[in-house]
């Protein structure tokens, strides 16, 4: 397409560039790069044109499309998906399983109308405030293995808003990722078996980038990468460096089979370690002393009298944590 040769060409000049120069360089008119540019305003693209100079791109907008997800991960080997608008990144990736999709995928959305959360929650998806994307794998691993990508993604997502903001990121544990005690993302891994094991896993990412207010009862427990830094994030920025980390730990874990070789820096980061938290499962809620996780990605947490004991992140969820 024109339009995407003609944003190439300005992504690859720091100046201006003159509309004639473009025009020669695609052997196309320079009536048809005035198109092309207009539809990429209209697009989002921050464009300035000077007469006698040409136009010049600020690199620094926050537009995503597939072209931009393409862009941003063409160094890794997976599938780039982009909706404006769907239900559900993870309703949409695993339909696109179920149709037969075997590579492994990222599904995109600037929004969700039904985006959802753990225990039957909904996850608030407004259009370009935040990051939806799930991630389509077919890994070959026992189905025992599969939360274990709660805990890689949670790791590729701190290092990620790490590495663009410069702020400290926490976890608690397993998938709620964590600014200044409040929570910007959360994750949602589902599992699909069939006869010889698993058949997907769809691990969906909510990340809070934009977010300018929260409602009443939000306020105070969560939070937004804008808020926090007080910078605007480029969402396709934050995109390419979490996919990119997801892979590094995905393929380590591939090889390692546990999650010995990341305990260390997972548990650095986790909020409640050697913190008394209460983990809540039906309508039972027991306080313990968190200490850390197993390599199978299990809380590892005392009871009142000393007994190490092991919890699941699918039976169990965390609330509170203080020092008392
Ligand atoms: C949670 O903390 O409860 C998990 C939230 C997960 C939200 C993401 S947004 C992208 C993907 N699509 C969904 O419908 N949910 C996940």
């Amino acid at each position: 397409m024109l339009k995407e040769e003609v944003l190439k060409i300005l992504f690859s000049e720091d100046d201006y560039i003159s509309g004639e120069l473009i025009s020669y360089k695609l052997s196309v008119s320079r009536t048809a790069v005035w198109k092309a540019i207009n539809k990429l305003k209209t697009e989002g693209y921050n464009i300035d044109s000077i007469s006698n100079r040409g136009y010049k791109l600020n690199k620094d907008t926050d537009v995503l499309n597939e072209f931009e997800l393409k862009q941003v991960l063409a160094d890794i080997d997976i599938n780039c998906n982009y909706r404006e608008t769907v239900g559900s990144t993870n309703i949409w990736a695993k339909y696109c399983a179920e149709e037969g999709e075997k590579k492994t995928s990222l599904y995109v959305a600037a929004e969700q109308t039904a985006g959802r959360g753990r225990r039957g929650r909904s996850w608030i998806s407004e259009k370009d405030a935040g990051i939806f994307m799930s991630l389509l794998l077919r890994p070959e691993f026992e189905s025992d293995k599969a939360s274990m990508i709660t805990i890689l993604a949670a790791l590729a997502v701190a290092r990620g808003i790490e590495a663009v903001t410069k702020l400290k990121v926490q976890i608690k544990w397993p998938n709620d990722i964590l600014i200044n005690n409040k929570k910007v993302c959360g994750i949602l891994t589902e599992l699909s078996m069939d006869m010889d094991g698993i058949s997907y896993i769809v691990c969906g990412i909510g990340i809070n980038t934009n977010t300018v207010s929260f409602s009443k009862e939000l306020e105070g427990i969560a939070s937004s990468i804008y808020l926090e830094s007080s910078k605007p994030c480029i969402r396709k920025n934050l995109i390419k460096v979490v996919v990119e980390h997801f892979f590094k730990l995905y393929d380590d874990f591939i090889l390692k089979h546990d999650l010995s070789f990341i305990k260390q820096e997972y548990e650095n980061r986790l909020i409640h370690k050697d913190r008394y938290i209460y983990a809540v499962g039906g309508h039972r809620s027991l306080r313990y002393m968190s200490r850390g996780i197993d390599e199978n990605g299990l809380l590892c947490v005392e009871d009142d009298s000393g007994e190490l004991i092991k919890l699941s992140g699918t039976e169990i969820s965390i609330r509170g944590c203080d020092n008392s």
